[in-house]
């Protein structure tokens, strides 16, 4: 059976559509293009107005394949799965499946019994009150990749004002600690050197009935001694909940990566407190300074909201000498959008639409001067790059190969020996920042 699947929103669901696949393939089935798939499923996102208005568009166009094949069926993964739900199989009668985030679990096997031809409809749409354990869909294919996602946790019990996704992702349930060590000791043996820990906000790991007790802290500790492992990276991290410990831990182990996505949202203590986020501009200034102690090389990333209800110019500006002072590597900055059903529906006044995104303007010219100053600094200096694949800056007679540095960025390395590189790591010196990347020759034998 030909499937294809399309991926919308974050690692979670980038590593829910990866596990997917291998499930799918171990059954038997065959990833395929685009255009000569008969099962299609799209995993989507709902935490602003633009991707899940992609959804619909995406599902237009699988329609379209209908007239090829007319027993060709979708299936919807994901947040606005969860939340249109079986409104899905009236709008579009071609969609057969839909599963939330717990739902994936028993996706496959339902997939499989519509692919035979049955005409029922099926929602896997309940939460389940523990972390329910997926089967086991590890076997990297061809040409795998030595890099992957690990989930801890499913779910949110933060409540942001503006956010949707504890509504479609659930409560926060933290997974067994031996499964996730178990997953990650399995994926080192079979030749994995980087590993990324996953959930909405990892730094409250076992703060719910899940768990068994073990903290984040402990948790991480205990990944990055696993033997046969280069990098360790985790994301998302709440500021509320970091701990101290897991600051130190970035200045004691040479596995965890000198990098963190640590969401900002604004730097008006009024609009912190609106958002509910529970930290102050100060408490997250004072986090910055410890991680900055812990390891000076840090690269800190951000997410921030603009034109958020009642956010006024001084708020914003706020949020701009914040970005100033922390000086992010790089960001994600969105227009506030209103979701279905999230406490800042009802907040006023809304910023008008023209002003937020005069802001939005403002903020990333911002940060695209903070970046360059960032990747100029590096010029000259030597690191390593984790090879991922072939960079698109071929020229000539050499080839050119995109990796990543210890902190994530992009290092493009370009070298006229044969030999495939993709999984190696390669000593650099960095010859010249571009405006989101670096270039670098190699300056020793990879390993
Ligand atoms: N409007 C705009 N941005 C949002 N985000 C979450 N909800 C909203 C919303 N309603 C952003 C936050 C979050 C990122 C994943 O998406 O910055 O960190
Ligand atoms: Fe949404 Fe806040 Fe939970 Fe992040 S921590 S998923 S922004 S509610």
């Amino acid at each position: 059976m030909k499937f294809h699947i399309t991926t919308f929103g974050c690692q979670m669901n980038v590593h829910d559509s990866q596990w997917l696949a291998r499930a799918l393939e171990s059954r038997g089935w065959e990833e395929a293009g685009e255009d000569d798939a008969l099962v299609y499923i799209v995993n989507t996102c709902s935490v602003r107005d633009k991707p899940e208005q992609k959804v619909y568009s995406e599902l237009g166009r699988i329609a379209a394949h209908l007239k090829r094949d007319p027993s060709v069926f979708a299936a919807v993964g994901g947040c606005v799965a969860q939340q249109i739900g079986k409104g899905f199989f009236q709008r579009f009668p071609f969609v057969k499946l839909v599963f939330g985030s717990d739902g994936i679990a028993g996706a496959p096997n339902a997939l499989e019994r519509l692919a035979v031809g049955s005409d029922e409809r099926v929602a896997l749409l309940d939460f389940m009150p523990v972390y329910e354990e997926r089967e086991h869909a590890l076997a990297p294919v061809a040409g795998h990749s030595r890099q992957a996602f690990v989930n801890i946790m499913q779910g949110c019990d933060n409540f942001c004002s503006y956010c949707i996704v504890p509504y479609t992702r659930g409560r926060q349930k933290s997974r067994h600690p031996d499964a996730v060590l178990d997953e990650c000791r399995a994926l080192v043996e079979s030749g994995v050197r980087e590993i990324t820990l996953l959930g909405q906000n990892v730094n409250s790991f076992g703060m719910d009935k899940g768990g068994a007790g073990v903290s984040f802290a402990d948790l991480l500790r205990q990944v990055a001694v696993i033997d046969g492992l280069d990098r360790l990276r985790f994301t998302t991290s709440h500021p509320k909940d970091i701990a101290p410990e897991v600051i130190a831990a970035f200045g004691e182990f040479d596995t965890i990566c000198p990098s963190l996505h640590l969401p900002l949202q604004s730097g008006s203590d009024s609009v912190l407190k609106s958002m509910r986020r529970r930290y102050t501009r100060d408490h997250y200034l004072a986090i910055v300074d410890a991680l900055k102690q812990a390891r000076p090389d840090i690269a800190l990333t951000t997410d921030l909201i603009v034109g958020f209800p009642g956010e006024t110019e001084a708020d914003f500006q706020d949020t701009l000498d914040v970005m100033e002072s922390v000086g992010y590597e790089s960001s994600f900055s969105f227009k506030y959008s209103d979701r279905p059903g999230v406490a800042a529906v009802n907040m006023e006044p809304k910023v008008d639409s023209e002003i937020a995104a005069e802001r939005l303007m403002r903020l990333q010219t911002l940060q695209n001067n903070i970046t360059r100053k960032c990747l100029k600094i590096l010029e000259g200096s030597s690191t390593h790059a984790f090879i991922e694949g072939l960079s698109r800056m071929q020229d000539g007679g050499t080839t050119s190969w995109k990796g990543r540095d210890p902190a994530g960025r992009i290092v493009n390395v370009a070298t006229d020996e044969g030999g495939d590189l993709v999984g190696m790591m390669v000593p650099v010196r960095i010859t010249e920042a571009k405006k989101h990347s670096l270039v670098g020759e190699r300056n020793g034998e990879p390993w």
